[in-house]
């Protein structure tokens, strides 16, 4: 599927690009999205020879990822800004950009996304349920992420914000940025090998991005993923109907997403397969309301 950005520029829409962000980025024109999922490396700096294991005996795999590697923290302030630079650029004003990360890094992104002049509008709180505990008892469980969200620049006012929608989904109490309570990514929701190995060390829960996307865009809006893993953001825009477009360097990965959407486009043409016949019969729930 494509779509007409301005008069000079068409492009596909749906799909996956296998290749480095910041430099397919540059192929894009200005103000092209309305809505920026990011969901970066960490640099966690873990040492690889150590092996965890949970009180079960079970082992704890880390991310040892060799995408989350850089030389020492220039490298990685330098990689931010430039996909960064990148995500401003190609962001619409009346569009919404969102950043998640843990300690390790969330800050020295969020300087960075200050001094280019992005404009925060808060930083949400994602509380997990099922945090892995502090296993040596040496500082405090690490339960949550933070998602910075923000507009292009400070005078970017006319941003989608869905508050109505979202203070229903709060049981009719204005939304906090701590109300984002969400379990981390498991059961068959997670996407495994026929050994049950992971196949993404950090698929993030479907339940939080389709938050992200319920909260800053309507219909038909495009969304990018500059870092779309194994294909999250892609699965809940396609639930939500929105258009979207995911950048992936790793291969693997890129095929993973691509299965997964395929998959998910399976599930939603049969299920709305079975409304159709059900609306023949006067019996789509939807419209009994
Ligand atoms: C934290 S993971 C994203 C996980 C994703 N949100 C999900 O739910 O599966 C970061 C991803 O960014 C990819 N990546 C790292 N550097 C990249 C780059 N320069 N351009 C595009 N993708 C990159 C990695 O291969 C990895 O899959």
């Amino acid at each position: 599927m494509s779509t007409t950005i301005n008069k000079d520029y068409k492009m596909d829409i749906n799909y996956v690009i296998h290749g480095d962000c910041y430099q397919e980025l540059k192929r894009f024109p200005d103000n092209t999205f309305d809505l920026i999922f990011a969901d970066p490396p960490y640099y966690l700096q873990l040492p690889s020879n150590k092996r965890l294991k949970r009180f079960d005996g079970s082992e704890i795999i880390p991310v040892y990822d060799e995408w989350d590697k850089f030389k020492d923290y220039a490298d990685f302030d330098n990689f931010t800004l430039n996909w960064l630079t990148e995500c401003q650029r190609v962001l619409k004003p009346t569009g919404t950009i969102w950043v998640i990360g843990m300690y390790h890094s969330i800050y020295r992104v969020g300087k960075i996304m200050q001094d280019l002049g992005l404009w925060f509008l808060n930083d949400v709180i994602w509380v997990k349920i099922n945090a892995l505990p502090n296993l040596n008892g040496r500082r405090f469980t690490n339960n949550h992420e933070t998602l910075i969200w923000a507009v292009k620049n400070k005078d970017c006012k006319d941003y989608t914000f869905n508050y109505e929608l979202m203070k229903e989904v709060n049981g009719g109490k204005q939304m906090k940025d701590t109300d984002w309570v969400f379990p981390l990514c498991t059961g068959t929701e997670r996407l495994r090998d026929k050994n049950g190995i992971k196949l993404h060390n950090t698929q993030k829960p479907l339940k939080l991005i389709q938050r992200v996307i319920e909260t800053a865009s309507n219909k038909d809006d495009l969304i990018l993923d500059p870092f779309l893993g194994s294909g999250t953001t892609a699965a809940a825009a396609e639930e939500l109907g929105r258009n979207w477009i995911g950048i992936e360097k790793n291969k693997e990965y890129v095929e993973l997403a691509k299965n997964r959407v395929s998959t998910l486009r399976n599930k939603i043409s049969t299920r709305y397969g079975i409304m159709q016949s059900n609306k023949k019969e006067g019996l789509c729930p939807a419209e009994k309301e």
